[in-house]
């Protein structure tokens, strides 16, 4: 969809790319790293100053408490401490309990390590699961469930309840919980966010997966972590060494000044900018006549788009970018079943004179939808 995009000169609402500023911190740190001569390789497990920062953040934010010495491994983004987890702990054939609508790149590093995913479907318009959803996809092969808080692409908030349910449920079946939290400052409607490892009895078998490609707006810096037990990140750390050997030092070096430098108004702050971005796509949405399902975090929204032509997503899809120039992502790349066929997802990660663009050109829309609805003699 981005070529597609960038054919027609349009805007981009399909990628997850946040093109809002870095915070100055974050940027003077990561010059005075390079400049200070934070250049070469880090421990495998990621610099020192990183995983201090890592620790005390999980602690006053998450609620968990880890080692930096051992209890973390700072990887090539989130993308990469997921990938690392996957190899160390997960073995062919292992089945994975996978919540749909998914984001496509844990299913992909699922396949990579020739893990099976199991899929439970979330129910709209809440994204809400019930305890029998999770039995009926346990096997006696399932080794983990993949939770996603607040998730791409349904925005969905894992409510303590539910997370007290997926515990329960983990503990019976002696699985592990990779929990992706990249968008653990992106929360609305005064929501706050739970991590699964700081829920009882969940500690011992949950590697927390998050990063600062969104915090931050660092996409391309690459820089993300697992925490959790010693015993796991030991094996996740040696993955993280074969594959990537570090995530880039002054990088690092820059997160690890910028975490502690900034205030906790700064990720207020977030909550807020971006809930205004949220209500501004919706409103336009619900105007071309595209039924949003309002996202409770993130900063995507899936919207229903029955109403405009083509036979599936990946159509109607083509039919927007090609008619007003707004690219969204098909809903089918969500759904393992052929699901989301009336399903688009919008990114509103989008500097606010390109978003007040993007929705302009979704508002005209309506006019033409209803212009071409009109019998030819009524025109
Ligand atoms: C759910 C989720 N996890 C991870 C990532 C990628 O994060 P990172 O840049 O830290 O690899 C994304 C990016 O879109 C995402 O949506």
């Amino acid at each position: 969809m981005s070529i597609e995009c960038e054919k027609v000169g349009g805007i981009n609402l399909a990628q997850g790319v946040c093109d809002t500023e870095v915070p100055q911190a974050v940027r003077e740190e990561a010059h005075h790293g390079i400049e200070n001569g934070i250049n070469s390789y880090t421990r495998f497990d990621g610099l020192g100053a990183l995983r201090e920062a890592i620790a005390q953040k999980l602690r006053t934010y998450n609620g968990i408490t880890v080692e930096p010495e051992t209890d973390i491994v700072v990887s090539a983004g989130s993308t990469g401490a997921f990938y690392c987890a996957c190899l160390a702990l997960l073995d062919p054939g292992d089945e994975v309990i996978l919540f749909e609508p998914y984001y496509g790149y844990h299913v992909n590093t699922l396949l990579a390590v020739e893990a099976v995913p199991r899929y439970l479907t979330l129910r709209p318009p809440d994204w809400n699961f019930l305890a029998g959803d999770l039995d009926r996809a346990v096997s006696t092969r399932t080794k983990a469930i993949v939770v996603n808080t607040p998730g791409n692409p349904c925005g969905k908030v894992f409510s303590r309840v539910e997370l007290e349910l997926i515990a329960e449920f983990a503990i019976r079946h002696d699985l592990f919980i990779f929990t992706d939290e990249i968008y653990e400052h992106f929360l609305y409607d005064g929501r706050s966010h739970v991590s699964p490892a700081s829920i009882d009895g969940l500690h011992e078998r949950t590697i927390t997966i998050s990063g600062f490609s969104k915090t931050f707006s660092i996409t391309g810096w690459r820089i993300g972590y697992a925490a959790g037990p010693a015993r796991w990140l030991r094996r996740i750390g040696y993955m993280n060494d074969l594959v990537y050997v570090c995530a880039p030092s002054p990088l690092q070096y820059g997160v690890a000044l910028g975490l502690s430098r900034l205030e906790r108004s700064f990720y207020e702050g977030l909550s807020l900018e971006y809930s205004l971005k949220r209500d501004h796509i919706c409103a336009a949405l619900r105007h071309a006549g595209f039924e949003p399902y309002v996202p409770q975090g993130a900063y995507y929204v899936l919207a229903d788009v029955s109403s405009l032509p083509g036979k599936n997503s990946k159509e109607k899809a083509m039919f927007l970018v090609t008619q007003i120039g707004v690219a969204s992502v098909p809903g089918e790349s969500f759904f393992h079943n052929g699901g989301g066929k009336d399903l688009l997802r919008f990114c509103f990660a989008k500097k606010d004179a390109e978003l007040e663009e993007a929705c302009n050109r979704l508002k005209q829309l309506s006019f033409k939808a209803e212009f071409l609805a009109q019998p030819a003699s009524g025109r």
